[in-house]
């Protein structure tokens, strides 16, 4: 393919609403080739601080696609899963006048199916747990009462981070089966169930930009996905995330690297399917060695904050070489200081919480005393404008984030400045990137 120079100005549409797409708006924001920035006209208030407000229903591809023509947009940066497993790459790219970041549906697939995945994974011999898939009840609530250490049980759909259910005992894994293969709680998404082994050890995430020939590793992160400090209570989307992270070490990096990485993009390579986007590994770390969990298709939230606070270089540039196949030139480092989100929450999340409380304290959070080399930025997530005023408008609210020279720097200065941020009911962890051992 002929080189495709990324031009002086590139308008961007952002695709997304949330604490993810914030932090990506607000580091292509940064970017010396950025002409407008587009966002969804539901997107936070955060991001529309940043872009301007796409007049056209996102849900119609053919409209968007359209308008960015029209509005001579050359570049499409796919936060979320949905839009992707809906195949928004391919409805929205026009080469050579229009680029998607972000896989077509196929490639997307490894995460809106994770039997998908397990098929891919061992076909590459990735280290995975073992595991069958399900979709008739008897026969899986057959093959859990054999399971007596316990199992993880998976809707294999999109659920909105909700469709695996860690079962310490049998009756937690009926429980789980049933609710997906006889009472349908997640519908079509859990119509097919992969049982698989349980696990155990520390979890990391390996994030990789990928151009569908070579791909970048980013400086890994970890999140903490449950609701209680101490990694207690039930799952949530994420509460918190700090890169760079101790767990990672340069000798598990590279194990990912060429045990998981490489033979999933070459598998990809061999099914036609160009991925162009991000492949972002979740891992565990057994004590028979890291193994995969799962495949997103996309940056993770929360822990794309401290990875985009980190970011050094231009993200236009990086976006254009990874949606043009250009990644090889591409320049990349990052920010030797540490970062460190904490997630500001609605009283309720992850259940039923309110809408509509007002915001307030953002100032004092970004004045919370710090050295002049120590940052603070604050990414909306569930926010949103009523009358003038910030209120809140999902579980997960404020991503406040912090850089510092140290990771328990980091830490402590991101959960003070959390701590300046009011609204009734507002909680958030306060142990997000503190005790970290390697
Ligand atoms: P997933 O969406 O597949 O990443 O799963 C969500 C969370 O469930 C993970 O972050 C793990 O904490 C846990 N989990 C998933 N698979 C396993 C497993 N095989 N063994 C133990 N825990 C798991
Ligand atoms: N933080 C986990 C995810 O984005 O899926």
């Amino acid at each position: 393919m002929a080189k495709l120079r990324c031009p002086d100005t590139v308008n961007v549409l952002l695709l997304g609403t949330g604490g993810r797409e914030h932090a990506l708006a607000w580091r292509l924001k940064k970017s010396r080739r950025l002409g407008t920035l587009w966002v969804e006209p539901g997107a936070n208030a955060g991001i529309l601080e940043i872009g301007r407000a796409c007049p056209e229903p996102i849900d119609d591809a053919f409209r968007i696609s359209r308008w960015c023509e029209r509005e001579n947009v050359s570049l499409i940066v796919i936060g979320p899963e949905v839009p992707l497993a809906a195949d928004y790459a391919t409805k929205l790219a026009d080469p050579p006048r229009r680029f998607v970041f972000g896989p077509t549906k196929a490639g997307a697939q490894l995460e809106w199916d994770k039997a998908f995945a397990k098929q891919v994974m061992r076909a590459a011999s990735v280290p995975t747990g073992d595991s069958r898939t399900f979709t008739d009840a008897e026969q899986a609530l057959a093959y859990v009462a054999t399971r007596i250490d316990g199992c993880v049980v998976k809707a294999t759909g999109l659920c909105a981070g909700k469709g695996v259910v860690v079962c310490k005992t049998i009756d937690e894994a009926r429980r789980a089966v049933e609710d997906c293969l006889v009472r349908k709680v997640f519908g079509d998404a859990g119509s097919t169930i992969l049982i698989e082994e349980l696990l155990s050890g520390p979890e990391v995430s390996v994030l990789a930009l990928c151009d569908g020939q070579s791909f970048w590793m980013l400086d890994p992160a970890q999140d903490h996905k449950r609701v209680g400090e101490g990694d207690t209570g039930p799952n949530t989307g994420g509460m918190g995330a700090f890169s760079p992270t101790p767990k990672a070490t340069p000798e598990l990096l590279r194990i990912v690297e060429r045990d998981v990485l490489v033979p999933t993009i070459d598998a990809l390579k061999r099914m036609d399917i160009p991925f162009r986007g991000v492949l972002y590994a979740g891992m565990m770390i057994t004590p028979a060695g890291p193994k995969v969990l799962e495949f997103n298709t996309r940056f993770g939230d929360p822990e794309t904050q401290p990875i985009m606070a980190r970011l050094k270089g231009d993200l236009v540039e990086l976006c254009w070489a990874t949606a043009t196949g250009q990644l090889g030139e591409a320049e990349l480092s990052f920010d030797p200081r540490a970062a460190c989100c904490v997630v500001v929450c609605a009283k309720g999340y992850p259940n039923n919480y309110a809408k509509g409380l007002e915001i307030t304290g953002l100032e004092e959070a970004k004045a919370v005393d710090h050295a002049p080399d120590e940052e603070i930025v604050i990414f909306h997530a569930g926010t949103t404008r009523k009358n003038g005023r910030l209120v809140t408008n999902g579980g997960r609210v404020l991503g406040v984030t912090a850089l510092a020279k140290t990771s328990a720097r980091a830490s402590e200065l991101a959960t003070k400045a959390a701590a300046c941020i009011k609204f009734e009911g507002a909680f958030f962890r306060r142990d997000i990137g503190a005790n970290l051992k390697p």
